[in-house]
């Protein structure tokens, strides 16, 4: 079943200060610019290439004799992977035998450079029956080739080939990763150039750990595929996409900088995650097109319900009124848990319930608390976390993401703010032709 969005209490009257619908006519010739710009010129991320999944794939008879499939990546080469892995699978799948995962590989996805964490999951897999996916577009990326040489030292330590035990996802042609397959003989899958790190979920780059722990990859195509078309639409009521872009702008310019996503479901977490880097990376920039100062974009935040009404509702229902919120609900949950009877009356209203009955609650509760407090806040819905609902909430977030940046006039697809950052790492870690002194300050604060 499609997903639903429900944007009522962005608006007027619902919330006091809301949009109006004349708020829409103002910047509504912009928006369909923009859905027509990209219904002429899709761009690369919503083509959704046979290529992508049929290169995949080709390699399922390779990963079926794998038990964990250990990606690592950073940024849009890691995220959509733990997003699919968290929303598609138990929360407790990589602890399950393989029997109860039905043969299907465990997923860990190393997607930082912390000794903690990459010894954690190397305690917990059996090298003989693992498979690393290094996954970088650039091919270069240093917390990733540090990880990459981590796991080629250790198979060859071990006496295992590494071309047995690593798949390289890159660019077709470019960057050091290339040349080791090139150069080695590694077996690979392409990341499209035309499409960057953070909307690369939907190729290669999301779908083989998908593949291998037995995510419907056709279906996650599927949605995508519908929810991209409906991103064609002219009027805005019937797209989600240019809706989402459109309120979030217009909240934007009344200086709503905050946009809050708040999942009902553990499971979402990393949907939100994932959004999180689309959002920020895509729409913080300095300059527009024009080459004018702008220091524009809209800062996300991650919460969960209800573990965060805990921590985050007093400030986002008392404090500066200066978020939009974005709530995920889901309706259906895989499992369920029936609260029982105590016997104690003070308990009462929570006897014989379904635990997913006060989630749904608890998800309504803070909603209607917001509305009254004139807090703009909409809602996706999601009947059930399936491939087909996943590959929609994919699509949409990204195609609103390309609207935005059209309507800011800034480039959404590059990320120049990125960079400096990583080149004076290189320039830390004595890499060839990067060069960086940190200067001393005249003044030193430390204490
Ligand atoms: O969205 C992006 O472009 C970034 O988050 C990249 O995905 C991230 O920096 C990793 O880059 P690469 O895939 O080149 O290693």
């Amino acid at each position: 079943m499609a997903l639903k969005f429900d944007f009522s209490n962005l608006f007027e009257p619902n919330i006091s200060g809301g949009l109006r619908e004349e708020d829409l006519e103002s910047t509504k010739e912009k928006v369909i610019e923009a859905i027509k710009n990209f219904t002429e010129n899709t761009p690369d991320f919503a083509r959704l290439d046979r290529k992508w999944i049929d290169s995949v794939k080709e390699l399922e008879e390779w990963v079926v004799n794998f038990d964990t499939v250990v990606v690592l990546g950073i940024g849009g080469s890691g995220l959509g992977n733990l997003a699919l892995h968290y929303s598609l699978r138990p929360l407790n799948w990589n602890e399950m035998s393989r029997e109860e995962r039905n043969g299907y590989a465990r997923v860990f996805v190393v997607d930082n450079v912390d000794p903690d964490l990459m010894a954690s999951v190397l305690d917990r897999i059996d090298l003989k029956t693992t498979l690393f996916n290094v996954i970088s577009k650039s091919g270069s990326t240093a917390e990733v080739m540090a990880n990459y040489s981590i796991a080629r030292g250790i198979l060859e330590a071990n006496g295992l080939d590494p071309k047995e035990h690593i798949l390289i996802t890159t660019d077709p042609e470019k960057g050091f990763l290339r040349k080791v397959v090139k150069e080695e003989g590694f077996r690979s899958l392409e990341v499209p150039p035309g499409v960057g790190g953070r909307f690369s979920v939907l190729t290669p780059v999301g779908l083989f750990s998908a593949m291998a722990e037995g995510i419907d990859i056709e279906e996650l195509h599927d949605g995508a595929r519908d929810a991209f078309e409906r991103c064609k639409k002219e009027d805005l009521f019937e797209n989600p996409a240019a809706m989402i872009a459109l309120t979030h702008y217009l909240y934007l310019k009344r200086g709503k900088s905050i946009s809050v996503m708040m999942a009902y479901s553990n499971r979402m977490t990393y949907l939100v995650d994932w959004y999180r880097q689309l959002w920020a990376e895509s729409l913080g920039k300095r300059y527009n097109l024009k080459g004018e100062e702008v220091f524009t974009g809209q800062t996300p935040v991650k919460a969960i319900g209800a573990t965060d009404q805990h921590s985050q509702i007093q400030l986002y229902n008392e404090g500066p009124n200066d978020k939009v919120i974005t709530f995920l609900r889901l309706e259906n949950f895989d499992r369920e848990i029936i609260i029982p009877d105590t016997g104690r009356e003070e308990l009462k209203y929570l006897a014989r319930k379904r635990l997913s009955e006060l989630l749904l609650a608890e998800q309504t509760g803070t909603e209607e608390a917001l509305r009254k407090n004139d807090r703009p806040n909409m809602k996706v819905i999601f009947d059930r976390l399936t491939s087909y609902n996943v590959g929609q909430f994919f699509a949409y977030y990204e195609a609103a993401t390309a609207f935005m940046g059209y309507l800011l006039e800034i480039n959404p697809f590059d990320q120049p703010g990125v960079e400096l950052g990583k080149k004076i790492t290189f320039a830390l870690m004595g890499r060839e032709g990067y060069e960086y002194e940190i200067k001393d300050r005249t003044k030193k604060v430390i204490i």
